[in-house]
């Protein structure tokens, strides 16, 4: 058992006691691109872990060892700033923005590590980020809330790993609820949970094998291309403030005034949200077809308005068109690499891989990874 070996990591390392944690990696069923435009995701906590095993150390230092990379980090705990070392921001952001709540983070010993595959799109960094940020609130008995603590694990990786994203990973590591995806309102944070139960079909994820290497880069620019639409509609109407607020007659009444590469990206957001209302109602009358389809027409518009697709992601969804079990399949979270999402018929989950393997190979010649998810609760103290 992986949490075992952590365990015996620490105790080895800091010959002590740890408690444990764990925080979820995530998928996301559909609203991709939506959340930092104040819109809507619809996405759940799976079955794939960052362990945390940590302890205060009462000194005035933070040790970390990454189990999986087999790396440490030590710093003094009043020296916190960016570092070099990638891994170790994930969890240096997350005490820096602790402390600027005007809180007092006391040294302690961490080893953490799980199974949340890196670069497959499903959400490794913010699981670490939640990882530590629920484990300290438990610790230190910080009274945070829980979207406090998404809202922590947001801005650390925006201030420490420079990516602007928006809520929708941090969210679901904490919220997660088993057999549920959530529809979160990245405006107000509110959310509602949707059943989705395994019993009939699955959610399958297959790993193109491309890493997102692209994906921190372009995702900035996306952000500013909606950005750009944001600031031409809003000389018309000054209520508008995100893109949240823009209707499709609203584009179209002012298309001539967009760069085609703007509109389609404008357009591509305002469709998403539509479909994520259109999911949630297609989940509440148990129209799974429908919810289906909506997932496909999002891959569409993520490849052909928003450009974030890559030719392996697009071949993974072509390869399920014909198959009448396939109720959905499309790219899933920043793009540019990581997985597709599919949902499909547990009757036939066999032949659905036995097809993937057969028309499909990874950049390095390998057959893809499948991975069969499991809906689950969110960051939790694990023993
Ligand atoms: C990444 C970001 C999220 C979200 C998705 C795209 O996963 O971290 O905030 O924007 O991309 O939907």
């Amino acid at each position: 058992m992986m949490v075992e070996k952590i365990v015996d990591a620490f105790k080895d390392r800091f010959g002590a006691e740890p408690v444990i944690f764990r925080a979820p990696g995530r998928v996301n069923l559909i609203g991709e691109h939506t959340d930092y435009n104040d819109g809507f995701v619809m996405p759940a906590a799976i079955d794939r872990y960052v362990y945390f095993a940590i302890k205060p150390n009462g000194q005035n230092v933070y040790r970390f060892h990454a189990f999986d990379l087999n790396k440490s980090f030590t710093t003094t705990t009043n020296l916190i700033s960016p570092s070099k070392s990638r891994w170790a921001n994930y969890l240096l952001g997350v005490i820096s923005q602790m402390i600027g709540y005007g809180k007092d983070i006391p040294g302690f010993d961490c080893v953490f590590g799980g199974n949340v595959p890196i670069g497959a799109g499903l959400s490794s960094s913010a699981a670490i980020e939640i990882g530590l940020a629920f484990a300290l609130n438990h610790i230190f008995s910080l009274g945070f809330t829980p979207m406090q603590l998404a809202l922590i694990g947001q801005k650390a990786e925006h201030e420490y790993a420079g990516v602007k994203c928006g809520i929708m990973d941090q969210f679901a590591s904490l919220h997660g609820k088993m057999n549920h995806v959530l529809k979160l309102d990245c405006r107000s944070l509110d959310f509602e949970p949707f059943e989705l139960r395994t019993d009939d079909f699955s959610i399958i994820l297959v790993n193109t094998g491309v890493k997102h290497s692209l994906a921190s880069s372009e995702y900035n620019i996306r952000r500013n291309e909606c950005q750009v639409g944001v600031d031409i509609l809003k000389k018309y109407n000054a209520n508008i403030s995100s893109l949240r607020d823009v209707s499709l007659d609203m584009l179209n009444e002012h298309k001539s005034e967009f760069d085609k590469k703007v509109w389609d990206r404008c357009s591509y957001v305002v469709e998403e949200n539509l479909r994520v209302k259109q999911a949630g109602e297609a989940l509440q009358n148990k129209d799974f077809q429908l919810f289906g389809r909506l997932m496909y027409q999002s891959h569409y518009g993520l490849k052909e308005k928003y450009e974030v697709s890559c030719p392996e992601l697009d071949k993974l969804v072509d390869i399920t068109e014909p198959l009448d079990y396939v109720l959905g399949s499309r790219m899933m979270g920043g793009g540019f690499g990581g997985c597709t999402i599919n949902l499909v018929r547990n009757t036939h989950i066999d032949q659905f891989i036995e097809q993937v393997k057969l028309h499909y190979k990874t950049p390095q010649g390998n057959t893809p990874d499948v991975i069969t998810c499991v809906i689950v609760n969110g960051a939790e103290l694990f023993s």
